[in-house]
């Protein structure tokens, strides 16, 4: 698919729809990029729970091929079946194509109601390893081992992402969330890293927290935090409550970032709940794509969206369900469409 505009040549990048809610709300955005005059060549791509019989994998081949070769792809959230089934599709997309720096930014967004204001971190999550490696087994009936891997390769590189990303955007300090405490040697290894790395970086300062007091301060007064560099799991865990400190899953983006490729998509997962219902709210999907269009160095067209989703928001009519409001997701969609 491509979309007319003033651009010179249209970007190619890798679409995957996903599941549940996913094909609503990537197409929310799909519409959004194109009202806003941005130039996409879409290779679009099957991925999810329905490919597994017919590719033998949720995320096959032909999808990380097509990211391979273009480096930059648009995501709708894929479910993971609890339990046992197929792993994770999303797993699987981080670790093959290397996308190690899950980056979320938290910030108020005008109009979204919540309980705080003056939010504005970014939590950087390692995003390959960790108890994500997907190393378990029965070592006897009744006990189950799963391994977490923390390596000092992976460390190193995500705590130098997260202080480059600070100097980056100026902000004033990295606190690196752990559980040193009890996981001496794994969570140990990941802080000593970024120890390491905080000396290359004398101007932003750098902390220290368990991650329980983490969750704690961050309920009580998120406003002291600018970027928090987690491990796997944690980062998975503290990116939702980040979430619902400023309205919620329905609006925070993300990024999945590699040195060759890099993958946009919302914190939330396909909402099994709502999908099919038009009431999810695509603004996180949207503020994903906005993400992907600075990657591109499609400023403007970035600036122009991000304005029009706050524009839109600002109106209480315009709100979907999760945000308090009433508007569906055609409706919300729209009110962003007119004002591009
Ligand atoms: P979820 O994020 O899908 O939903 C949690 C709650 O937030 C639900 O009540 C849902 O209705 C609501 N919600 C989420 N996104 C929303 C939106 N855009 N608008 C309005 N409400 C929204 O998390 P859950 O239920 O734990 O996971 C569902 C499936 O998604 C699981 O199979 C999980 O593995 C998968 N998942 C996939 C992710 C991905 O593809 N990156 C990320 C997280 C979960």
């Amino acid at each position: 698919m491509s979309t007319a505009s003033h651009g010179d040549e249209a970007h190619q990048a890798t679409l995957i729809r996903g599941d549940g809610i996913g094909p609503e709300v990537t197409e929310a955005a799909l519409q959004v990029l194109e009202a806003a005059g941005v130039r996409m060549a879409w290779d679009e791509v099957e991925a999810g729970a329905e490919v597994v019989q017919k590719y033998g994998s949720p995320m096959p081949d032909r999808a990380l091929d097509s990211i391979r070769r273009h480096r930059v792809a648009l995501k709708g959230p894929i479910g993971t079946p609890v339990g046992g089934g197929f792993r994770s599709a999303n797993v699987s997309l981080r670790q093959s194509l290397d996308l190690f720096a899950s980056v979320r930014p938290v910030q108020n967004v005008p109009g979204v109601p919540c309980r705080y204001e003056g939010v504005d971190l970014v939590v950087v999550r390692e995003n390959t390893e960790g108890l994500y490696s997907g190393l378990e087994h029965r070592v006897a009936p009744g006990i189950v081992e799963s391994l977490k891997i923390v390596t000092e390769h992976a460390s190193l590189r995500i705590a130098r992402y997260a202080f480059e990303l600070a100097q980056r955007e100026g902000r004033p300090e990295v606190c690196a969330v752990h559980k040193a405490n009890i996981l001496k040697l794994s969570d140990g290894l990941f802080l000593e890293c970024a120890q390491r790395v905080a000396r290359d970086f004398p101007d932003i300062r750098y902390t220290e927290i368990i991650i329980d007091n983490c969750a704690m301060q961050l309920v009580k007064d998120p406003t002291r935090f600018s970027v928090l560099l987690l491990e796997n799991l944690y980062g998975d865990i503290l990116s939702d409550l980040c979430a619902g400190l400023v309205g919620g899953l329905g609006v925070v983006p993300g990024a999945n970032i590699g040195e060759g490729c890099a993958v946009f998509e919302a914190v939330h997962g396909s909402a099994p709940d709502i999908a099919g219902k038009r009431v999810a709210n695509p603004t996180a999907v949207i503020l994903s794509s906005v993400m992907m269009l600075r990657h591109l160095g499609e400023q403007d067209a970035a600036d122009a969206i991000e304005t029009a989703v706050h524009a839109a928001l600002v109106e209480p009519e315009n709100r979907t369900r999760d945000i308090g409001g009433h508007a569906d997701l055609d409706g919300i969609t729209r009110a962003i469409v007119e004002r591009l």
